[in-house]
């Protein structure tokens, strides 16, 4: 028997509002992340960032008391390539699971998908925990297998970032990139735009600043090129920890060590210049081979996994915002 809800579009976010979308957010991932629950204020400032890449659609699952037991957010894309993608976000209270709210979320927002050209949602479950099953149970793929790891930085071993590189040098910027290397910083990123894997987290947060994170780079430079990356981020109102963000080599340059050089100098960088940091966090694909070795060189451990789950959309007007919407990628 459906529960008697009602799912309502959220088209200004209110500090109340933010506040009902934290309660069902933390107690969903408190069975699956229970000591990483995130503040209101995050939640709050999340929703309503604007993005320069995407822009979101939100809705709330409401009882008839009004009491709100499941969310979801659409984020659309709007970068040139990636108008066809859309990611989802949806939790419902563990104590109201199991009566369909998810689904009847999930028939919104595909409906939502439909109506904005969107081909493909995709959305990221915790390994084991009830995501599996509901995504299996409404025609999603899994697409992709990550590792989450962590690196205590009192035991991180950076002595990679003293060898030698011979023909490149380290740069560091903190924010914006430094006019002077923003356009060999951009073509760096371009090249690198289309890798199928990598520690690159698509809730990267292309305007840090906004949302008031501090975002780190450090550069290899051959000659005046950008020649690879890492990038460090660490949240407005968190003073522990800190979250990776994409590492990349351009393709030329690979098999130099220059990912391990770079994140060696960024271990020590945290250590100089953000001492109350004491972890970094960062997840990539459970079978890059390249980027495990890495990150255990220096001392990341992995701690659990999660999965990627895609699910084809049919073009609007074909089905009606039901679960007829939804049908699988084979
Ligand atoms: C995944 C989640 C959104 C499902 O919400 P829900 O309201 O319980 O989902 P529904 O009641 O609509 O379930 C639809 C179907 O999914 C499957 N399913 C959902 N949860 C399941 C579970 N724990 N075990 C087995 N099957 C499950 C079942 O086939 C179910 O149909 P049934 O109850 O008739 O057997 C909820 O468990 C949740 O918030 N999980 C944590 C966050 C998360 O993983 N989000 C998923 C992003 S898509």
């Amino acid at each position: 028997m459906p529960s008697p809800i009602q799912i309502l579009p959220l088209s200004w976010v209110s500090a109340e509002k933010a506040l009902s979308w934290h309660a069902v957010m933390a107690a969903s991932l408190k069975h699956d992340l229970p000591d990483r629950p995130p503040t209101p204020k995050q939640v709050h400032a999340r929703l309503t960032a604007a993005r320069p890449d995407s822009r979101r659609l939100l809705w709330l699952a409401a009882e008839p008391d009004g009491s709100v037991t499941g969310v979801a957010g659409l984020r659309l894309f709007t970068p040139r390539g990636q108008e066809h993608l859309a990611e989802l976000e949806l939790h419902v209270r563990p104590d109201r699971r199991r009566r369909g709210v998810g689904s009847q979320l999930l028939a919104q927002a595909v409906f939502a998908a439909q109506v904005e050209n969107r081909r493909s949602v995709f959305t990221g479950v915790a390994d084991a925990g009830p995501g599996d099953a509901f995504c299996a149970a409404r025609g999603f793929l899994r697409v992709l297998t990550s590792l989450h790891l962590s690196l205590d930085l009192s035991a991180a071993d950076d002595s990679a970032a003293d060898a030698a590189r011979p023909g490149y040098e380290l740069a560091s910027w903190t924010g914006t990139v430094p006019d002077g290397l923003a356009d060999t910083f951009a073509a760096a990123k371009a090249a690198v735009n289309d890798m199928p894997t990598g520690e690159q987290r698509r809730d990267a947060g292309q305007v840090p600043a906004d949302r008031g994170d501090i975002l780190l780079v450090v550069a290899a430079l051959h000659g005046k090129a950008v020649a690879g990356y890492t990038e460090i981020v660490i949240r407005a109102d968190e003073n522990r920890r800190a979250q990776q963000r994409e590492t990349a080599v351009v393709p030329e340059h690979r098999g130099r060590g220059l990912g391990l050089w770079l994140k060696a100098a960024m271990v020590r960088r945290l250590r100089t210049d953000h001492p109350g940091i004491a972890e970094i966090e960062t997840d990539h694909a459970e079978d890059d081979v390249h980027l495990c070795v890495v990150n255990r060189r220096l001392g990341f451990r992995p701690h659990r996994r999660s999965h990627e789950y895609r699910l084809s959309v049919r073009p609007a007007g074909s089905a009606p915002p039901d679960e007829e919407g939804l049908h699988d990628d084979s």
